[in-house]
């Protein structure tokens, strides 16, 4: 078996911490993450690529000859596209999961309710740990293992805490969850339990936690997970290249994404635009973002400014992982509009639920997060935003058992019970499949399958 790992055949990229803001570029970042002369974000650039260097046609067929190999870092969907990330002169190093390496699925079904002829779904809660984060975190959590720390921090709605409990874990590192207080899905929290996790539930909102941490992370020798970590973004970046690679470097019109603290948004963005300069694709997809009603400061911010000045709401719905009202990322993700041509949408918590019922019906499923994808398409469909014969990739973000409780609720009609949301759910009746209680007996049984199926009677 070739050795893809040796230096030789593959030289570590070169990476640069640079602002977004003023432009400074450092080797190493603060420990918040943000710029020392101007506060702004950072990003993560390569001095050094070229597409002479950087041959694409080369490195298609050399990232699909490592998915024949056992090797852990070309069994990892995020480390077989190394040479866009940055390096690592040991790549033993590297904290894996085998992350990344996610289905493409068409959506047949939730093709014909939008009126599009074909769509299909990148899920990326087919992940390790059943979100997109884990392709961040094994590169930020290896940066954090090669750079000594002992401890790793995040805030979060819970993936991300999920996520980084179980790469510390395996990494040999100790973490630390800020959660706020009931407003995490018991699958997430029962993860970053189980692998370990120190795990405070505050009495405030995800932006109440990300606010105390960055202050913890001044004081303390921890080191930040969250996605204002570029290393983060630049894991998460590789959902886009793998797709790319699915559909054969022929990209898609339009990507949709759920938009919380709006990381992978700027992260998917990132991708395509350093794809295109470099040769892999001829055109970038228009990435769109889409929030809840209840929780939309991007929304807000673009329709009032223009995306000058981030406009923070107090968040609010049921999609908790997006419950997040004043994103870190959000100048990237303006950014990513821009240069994409991207729009960005709303949609209700009543278009929220439906939505996931019907990715639920081909077969799919996901959690209620990444059901605004499909929400906020139907939006941009009737709009004339995204036209009937262009092709359409939907980013599912988590897997539909992180969060049981809202499905639950839903298909028992209970889940706008004493909300503003109420009236409005009577839409979702036909969608809803309550389990139905019966007699233990033969009869009954054969009763209600024929009930199900009108066919049956005939
Ligand atoms: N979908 C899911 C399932 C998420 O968990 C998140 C964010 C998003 C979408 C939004 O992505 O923040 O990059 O815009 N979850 C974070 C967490 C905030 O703590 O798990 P984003």
């Amino acid at each position: 078996m070739t050795d893809h790992t040796s230096p030789k055949s593959n030289p570590a990229q070169r990476s640069q911490l640079r602002c977004i803001g003023c432009g400074v570029v450092c080797e190493k970042a603060e420990q918040n993450f943000h710029c020392a002369s101007c506060g702004d974000l950072l990003e993560i650039v390569y001095p050094d690529w070229t597409s002479t260097r950087l041959d694409p046609a080369r490195l298609r067929t050399l990232w699909r000859q490592r998915r024949a190999s056992g090797l852990p870092v070309d069994e990892s969907g995020v480390w077989r596209f190394r040479e866009l990330l940055p390096g690592f002169d040991d790549w033993h190093e590297i904290i894996t999961l085998r992350e990344g390496n996610t289905p493409l699925y068409e959506m047949p079904h939730c093709a014909r309710v939008s009126g599009l002829e074909q769509l299909y779904a990148k899920h990326q809660g087919m992940n390790p740990t059943g979100s997109f984060k884990d392709t961040g975190m094994t590169l930020a959590a290896s940066v954090a293992r090669r750079e000594g720390f002992r401890w790793v921090a995040c805030a979060s709605t819970g993936n991300t805490s999920a996520s980084m409990a179980a790469y510390a874990a395996r990494g040999g590192m100790r973490s630390l969850v800020l959660i706020p207080e009931g407003k995490v899905s018991w699958g997430k929290l029962s993860q970053a339990l189980d692998y370990g996790a120190v795990t405070c539930q505050l009495k405030t909102d995800f932006d109440g936690c990300m606010r105390l941490l960055n202050e913890v992370v001044q004081r303390m020798p921890v080191y930040l997970l969250n996605s204002v970590n570029p290393y983060r973004l630049e894991g998460q970046k590789t959902a886009a290249i793998e797709l790319m690679e699915q559909f054969d470097w022929q990209p898609s019109d339009h990507i949709i994404v759920p938009g919380g603290n709006l990381g992978n948004s700027s992260a998917l963005g990132k991708a395509f635009l350093e794809m295109k300069q470099l040769g892999f694709i001829s055109t970038v997809p228009k990435v769109s973002i889409i929030q809840a009603a209840g929780a939309n400061p991007l929304v807000r911010t673009m329709r009032e400014n223009g995306g000058k000045k981030l406009i923070s709401v107090q968040a609010e719905t049921a999609a908790s992982a997006i419950r997040i009202g004043n994103p870190a990322s959000w100048k990237k993700a303006v950014g990513v509009l821009q240069a994409t041509g991207g729009a960005v949408e709303q949609v209700s918590e009543v278009e929220i639920a439906l939505a996931k019922s019907e990715i639920g019906a081909d077969g799919i499923g996901c959690e209620p997060a990444s059901a605004v994808t499909l929400a906020g398409l139907m939006k941009l469909v009737k709009q004339g935003f995204v036209k009937s014969g262009e092709s359409v990739v939907l980013i599912l973000t988590g897997h539909l058992l992180k969060d049981p409780e809202f499905t639950l609720k839903f298909h028992r009609g209970d889940l706008f019970a004493g909300t503003e949301s109420e009236k409005e759910a009577d839409i979702l009746r036909p969608q809803q499949r309550a389990p139905i209680v019966l007699d233990a007996t033969t009869d009954a049984v054969i009763r209600t399958l024929k009930e199900a199926d009108g066919r049956l009677e005939a």
